[in-house]
């Protein structure tokens, strides 16, 4: 891989260990992808905040590289494993806290936007359709290459990190590509009515098709919030980094998503018939699924405790619009800054099942905390646990 002088001064250390240990790292992988040079991006999300994810170790080597390095472009960060306001009253240990708030310090002192969220293209992160960016979290990288027009890798936080600090990226794989071409088809037979079931239609995409794009045929459009539960899906179980919707191409594998294939896909997943707890946000719940979350309970209230992650950005715009204290009213509780499934809340919790509506929430919630999680659609949780 070619480097421009400039680069190359980064990486002998002319500007600092952080920047030079950036461009290694940005080196290797240009090495690994074939890419010629690399290239300017736009914007960085980088993953790797929750303290359960990156342990002490990532703690250790991003305090380290917070010396002496700072972040070049727009970089929004990935949830981390507690509300950063609230960790006390949610009865969160203070050893894990100080941690947390260490690694929170680190990415703060690097430049980092708090945003603290896998839903940045809410308000906070929204660059230009068709810049070149570096973003971790395979729910919002898939989500920017297939519906906000962006170009992503499925970055690791590594790389999204390394190219927070450099500003930029090797020009490999999604980079390089103008017009994408599925590698499979798969043709979606029953109508696809709400999140839960594109989330399932994403987590079987995943598991059939291999790491290039996926083409549904029989989808005309798609709402943002279904989009995004598509991509979580599809994140979870496969390796692709976007997907074209209403795509009929031919000489390509073709394979059907009917309705056995999405009562499969559910059994698969769901492993349990209710939940002492509601939880909800995975990745974490945008505006209008929480203004849609209101409307779908028209004045009844959880009968059990619902827990609903979401951003400190979106929790402030529903605060505004005075959805915050009418669901928290209806026995909702708010958890902003972190993450459902990397959270030692959950554990806290102290329940041998949960409900939510999430496909990905179901899978590691399940596989993290050990306990059996029922998946429904929002509807049908408000039916079975609100009065
Ligand atoms: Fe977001 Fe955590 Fe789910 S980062 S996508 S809420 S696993």
């Amino acid at each position: 891989m070619d480097l421009t002088r400039e680069e190359e001064a980064g990486l002998d250390g002319k500007y600092g260990e952080a920047t030079s240990i950036a461009y290694n790292i940005l080196w290797s992988v240009g090495q690994l992808t074939e890419a010629k040079r690399l290239i300017d991006i736009s914007s960085a999300h980088v993953s790797g905040v929750a303290y359960n994810t990156i342990g002490d170790a990532g703690l250790k080597f991003l305090s380290s590289i917070s010396e002496s390095g700072k972040f070049s472009v727009h970089t929004t960060v990935n949830p981390t494993g507690m509300d950063l306001n609230q960790w006390k009253k949610l009865g969160i240990d203070p050893g894990y806290a100080e941690k947390q708030q260490t690694i929170v310090a680190a990415y703060l002192k690097l430049g980092a936007i708090p945003s603290f969220t896998c839903l940045p293209y809410e308000g906070v992160n929204v660059p230009k359709k068709g810049s070149h960016v570096s973003w971790a979290e395979t729910s919002a990288a898939i989500y920017a290459n297939s519906i906000l027009g962006l170009k992503t890798n499925r970055e690791s936080a590594l790389t999204a990190l390394a190219s927070a600090i450099t500003g930029k990226i090797p020009l490999s794989d999604f980079h390089k590509t103008d017009a994408l071409k599925p590698n499979i088809i798969i043709k979606v037979h029953p109508e696809l009515t709400g999140t839960l079931d594109y989330g399932l239609l994403g987590y079987y995409a995943g598991r059939v098709a291999d790491e290039g794009p996926i083409g549904f045929e029989g989808i005309k459009s798609i709402k943002n919030d279904e989009a995004k539960s598509l991509s979580a899906g599809l994140g979870t179980t496969g390796a692709s980094g976007t997907f074209l919707l209403d795509y009929e191409p031919s000489g390509v594998e073709k394979v059907s998503f009917t309705s056995t294939e999405k009562r499969r896909t559910r059994d698969d997943l769901s492993r349990a018939d209710q939940g002492d707890n509601v939880v909800l946000g995975c990745p974490h719940y945008s505006l209008a699924e929480i203004t849609q979350l209101y409307k779908i309970l028209k004045g009844r209230k959880f009968t059990k405790r619902c827990l609903i992650f979401c951003s400190r950005y979106t929790f402030g715009k529903a605060n505004d619009l005075g959805l915050i204290g009418n669901l928290t009213r209806a026995g909702c509780e708010f958890v902003c800054d972190s993450c459902p499934d990397f959270t030692p809340l959950m554990g806290l919790l102290d329940v041998d099942t949960i409900v939510t509506d999430s496909c990905k929430g179901c899978h590691y919630i399940h596989k993290q905390h050990s306990v059996d999680v029922a998946l429904m659609d929002t509807n049908q949780i408000v039916e079975e646990n609100c009065k």
